[in-house]
């Protein structure tokens, strides 16, 4: 079956292993299957939900451009474009946010999660961040939305709001209620000095993730001072029960070689750290080096960067606008 995929990567500098893992890699295997219809965005207003510096966010639209293209999205097959190019996605985004109820909201844990103690001083656009993310989405008629563990709920939220428009408006099946696709394992990658924390570009130690830009002695060190437990590594899955780090690695591994745990386990179980560490930074290297080679290649190249978005942001435009003309339509505008 043909599938619609929509999915968005934040602008937000430090693309890392996590992003690669849990959604990145997945866009490259859709963008593959020649019957599905990809269309993959750089956020760049989600971006602004929290502060950013003007020229820093310009070089991060592109570089999350040019990771897109180094990891194989082919951007003749796939519409890549950022954000704010289309008008549609903020004027949709505020129709939605005149539907949700904010007892929805309320319940987003990201939202807790990002703004912390101070809720008080968090923007209001990072509140609503998840409207936005439901306008998207929405707006393409995506059938299925490829992402990593931590949008789940972001994704249900989308799920119900295109729901309850359709039924306020009574127009059933207008906004197409979107399937998630996240994979069953190894869709939440977690950091390399914390078993329980989630890898992310805003922790403040570098050397709790990868970097897509990262070279291979940098890779070797970070995954030479990876966190571990003082055991052999086990050789079935249940025995990984509460050694987060141990099943971090070991997932990494299986996740880059796109084998099992199971497998993996048979190759390492009863075998120390060191023998899964060196062979780790070894798989890891060859397969993120080249990836890296080629961002920084193409960061060289602003104008190709410029023109993919661009003629993505013209596509883009011409669905979109098509969509939001006709939920206009439907409101009595
Ligand atoms: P963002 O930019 O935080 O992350 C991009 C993608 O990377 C995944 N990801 C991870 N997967 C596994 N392990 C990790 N440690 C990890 N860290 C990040 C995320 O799940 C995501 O798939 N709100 C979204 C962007 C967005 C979007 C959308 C996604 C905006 N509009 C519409 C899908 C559809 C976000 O902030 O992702």
């Amino acid at each position: 079956m043909s599938k619609k995929i929509f999915s968005g990567v934040q602008p937000t500098g430090n693309l890392h292993l996590g992003n690669y893992l849990g959604a990145i890699k997945n866009f490259v295997d859709l963008n593959n299957d020649n019957q599905n219809e990809c269309i993959f965005c750089v956020v760049d207003l989600h971006a602004i939900t929290v502060k950013q510096d003007k020229d820093q966010l310009k070089n991060n639209i592109r570089e999350t451009t040019a990771t897109f293209i180094a990891s194989g999205i082919d951007s003749s097959k796939s519409i890549i474009f950022n954000q704010s190019k289309v008008h549609a996605h903020a004027e949709g985004s505020w129709i939605l946010s005149c539907m949700a109820p904010m007892g929805w909201l309320n319940r987003m844990t990201q939202f807790k999660e990002k703004a912390g103690k101070d809720k008080e001083k968090a923007s209001v656009g990072l509140y609503i961040y998840p409207i936005l993310m439901a306008s998207d989405i929405l707006l393409y008629d995506a059938t299925h939305v490829p992402v990593g563990e931590d949008q789940k709920q972001h994704l249900e939220l989308t799920r119900d709001i295109a729901q309850k428009f359709n039924k306020d408006f009574d127009c059933e099946d207008f906004l197409r209620v979107p399937e998630p696709l996240i994979k069953k394992d190894f869709s939440r990658i977690m950091s390399l000095k914390d078993g329980l924390k989630k890898m992310s570009k805003s922790d403040p130690s570098d050397l709790s993730r990868i970097n897509l830009t990262d070279t291979k002695d940098q890779i070797i060190n970070k995954i030479k001072k990876a966190k571990t437990d003082s055991f052999p590594l086990p050789n079935e899955e249940h025995k990984l029960k509460d050694r987060p780090e141990a099943e971090n690695l070991l997932g990494i591994y299986s996740s880059v070689l796109n084998q099992t745990l199971d497998k993996t386990l048979d190759e390492f179980g009863g075998k120390n750290f060191s023998d899964l560490k060196s062979q780790l930074a070894e798989v890891l290297s060859s397969k993120i080096s080249p990836i890296s080679d080629e961002i920084k290649k193409l960061i060289n190249d602003q104008n190709y960067l410029d023109k993919v978005l661009a003629e993505g942001a013209n596509k883009a435009n011409e669905i979109a606008g098509k969509k939001i003309k006709e939920m206009k339509k439907i409101i009595g505008f």
